[in-house]
């Protein structure tokens, strides 16, 4: 039941406030965070950690990734990102200091569940981040942290997306505070921040009647360019892969830092770029980058849609378009900028006519290696 949108993806994006705070919910307390599956592995076990890997493909990597950061900031423990595809083949460093943690939608992606059997028969400890109870990858794991973002039927993942990093935080927050790395303070802001997600999601899911124009006036569009820098560089992949899922037009991510040693070249009259704008109250460094990014790219011809926290207006003289969400902390500002790239993709396929739902040669869960 699509509850009256045009499209189980238009209904996902929508649902996302309630996702966020569904996965949220039960797992703070008293200013702190205590995910229940986690304290059953034992602190012991949890201060002996040494080096993360997270294992997923496609959108959940980009969470992944996302997560990496928060993770690695909170809990201060080495986090790397691979493809669970490339996983085994690497032959990867692992000791029962390491924990695994994958990260799917379903559940049932065949090349992450292979990764994780693999890294059980190396006897790490294994971490499901996961949205569908009961599913095969949570099962074979130590533990299972859900994701109560509900069903997910489009094929392009919206909700879970979101509600994936949201875990993902919450793991760090876990980790950081049975390791002793965070302070109180830190813990409450964070908190605080999480909590109040709900509310600026529903704000990101409201930029959908300026998204719907800018798409209409971009119908034509051939190639479309992301730009994001820390955080905002996996939300600028999962920008350009939603493009490309849904839309059939060709959309590449970069970091933002990156552009000069190459990517620039391909800027010229009239090219569409979305850059990720960090905020300028608790990223200031990074914000003047990007913005000097926006002005190398606008002076070679780019089209610039700039996605700003409200009341940036450094970009406002370099900028063609501006899409402006609440103010948050840089770390989360990616669970917010996503929306808006969600719903621009969802409308240039519309715009051309196309199945939102079921683009072609995909299926929503890819059982085969
Ligand atoms: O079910 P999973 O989260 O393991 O699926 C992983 C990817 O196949 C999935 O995220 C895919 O990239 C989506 N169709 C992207 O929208």
């Amino acid at each position: 039941d699509k509850g009256g949108w045009s499209s189980f993806m238009a209904k996902e994006i929508n649902e996302q406030p309630e996702a966020i705070a569904n996965t949220v919910r039960g797992r703070t307390a008293g200013r702190s965070v205590e995910i229940p599956e986690l304290t059953a592995l034992g602190d012991d076990r949890l201060r002996n950690i040494d080096r993360i890997i997270i294992i997923a493909c496609g959108t959940a990597s980009y969470a992944g990734q996302i997560g990496a950061y928060a993770i690695e900031q909170w809990a201060r423990i080495p986090v790397d990102v691979q493809l669970s595809h490339e996983f085994r083949y690497r032959d990867p460093v692992l000791t029962d200091r390491t924990m695994v943690i994958s990260v799917s939608q379903s559940g049932e992606t065949m090349d992450t569940l292979m990764a994780v059997k693999y890294a059980i028969e190396q006897g790490v400890t294994t971490v499901s981040v996961c949205n569908t109870q009961s599913a095969t990858i949570p099962r074979e794991s130590d533990a299972a942290v859900y994701t109560h973002a509900g069903p997910e039927v489009a094929v392009a993942s919206t909700k879970a997306f979101t509600a994936q990093i949201t875990a993902l935080f919450l793991i760090g927050l876990h980790l950081g505070r049975v390791r002793g790395e965070l302070s109180t303070e830190a813990l409450a802001e964070a908190v605080q921040q999480l909590e109040e997600l709900p509310e600026k999601m529903r704000v990101a899911v409201d930029t959908h009647a300026e998204i719907t124009q800018l798409a209409h006036w971009m119908a034509d569009t051939r190639s479309v360019l992301f730009l994001g820098r820390h955080v905002g560089f996996p939300a600028a992949l999962e920008g350009a892969l939603k493009l490309k899922e849904i839309a059939y037009i060709h959309a590449e991510g970069f970091a933002a830092g990156e552009l000069k040693h190459g990517p620039i070249a391909l800027i010229d009259h009239g090219q569409p770029v979305f850059v990720l704008v960090p905020s300028p109250r608790t990223a200031p460094l990074m914000h003047s980058k990007v913005v000097s990014n926006i002005q190398e790219i606008r002076a070679r011809g780019a089209r610039v849609i700039a996605i700003v926290e409200v009341g940036d207006t450094a970009v406002l003289p370099y900028a063609d378009e501006v899409i402006r969400l609440p103010l948050t902390d840089a770390l989360f500002e990616p669970i917010l900028q996503v929306v808006p790239l969600q719903w621009f993709a969802l409308e240039l396929s519309t715009a051309k006519g196309l199945d939102v739902d079921q683009p072609r040669n995909l299926a929503k869960s890819v059982t085969v290696e």
